[in-house]
């Protein structure tokens, strides 16, 4: 699908620049300057920001960061902020290639990864964010027992998200093939899984924690 831009996205999302963190690697071993200590969940690919707005306002005591690598959802995601008035939320307009420079070891408690892109040809999988290189990076980011919680309406992407984490030697659990009649709890949606699940698709849904 063609990426629709927003002609003056880039000058929108920068008169926010308060919110954007713009040279994390800046707080590498440092984020509780920014934090006030807070535990740090990141989620990598947020989109427009429904679900980091929704679980930010509902979880005062955590900090959350958005990673997002296009301006023109990010945008959107800063606006709901805005709008909410949160002040434990911020966002990385950067790619996710670079995490290992942005954190120091152990510095997050948990990463989400929702409805990430699926590469569904063998040639991309590299780009698969649930793909072994990037789950060392996170690996080494996240705290002892850190978790990684993955959401998909991509069977394919889940069967492989599945085995590469369990494969990395990561526990898995509340591992869920149909999320929303499965009896979990749904703290937060996205706007993609908003989108499946009114066209009756299924979403699933893992929870994966680090061992050392
Ligand atoms: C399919 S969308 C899902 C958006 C949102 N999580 C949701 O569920 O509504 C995937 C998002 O991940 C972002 N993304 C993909 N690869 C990324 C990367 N390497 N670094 C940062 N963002 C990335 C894309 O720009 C896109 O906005």
């Amino acid at each position: 699908m063609r990426r629709r831009r927003l002609k003056d996205g880039v000058e929108r999302l920068l008169a926010h620049r308060d919110w954007l963190v713009e040279a994390p690697e800046q707080l590498s071993g440092q984020w509780d300057k920014l934090t006030g200590g807070k535990r740090i969940h990141l989620e990598i690919g947020m989109g427009k920001g429904q679900f980091i707005t929704t679980l930010a306002e509902e979880n005062p005591d955590v900090f959350y960061l958005g990673l997002e690598i296009k301006e023109e959802v990010l945008l959107r995601g800063v606006e709901k902020a805005i709008e909410k008035e949160l002040d434990n939320v911020r966002f990385l307009w950067k790619n996710a290639e670079h995490l290992d420079q942005y954190f120091a070891k152990e510095e997050v408690e948990r990463i989400y990864l929702n409805f990430s892109d699926p590469w569904p040809k063998s040639r991309t999988a590299k780009r698969r964010l649930t793909h072994q290189r990037f789950l060392n990076k996170y690996r080494k980011i996240l705290v002892k027992e850190g978790e990684i919680h993955v959401k998909t309406d991509n069977e394919k992407l889940f069967e492989f998200s599945l085995n590469a984490l369990s494969d990395e030697g990561y526990r898995l659990k509340n591992i869920t093939f149909d999320y929303h009649n499965s009896g979990l709890s749904v703290p937060a949606t996205t706007e993609y899984e908003d989108k499946f699940s009114r066209s009756g698709l299924r979403i699933y849904r893992l929870e994966a924690i680090k061992r050392d």
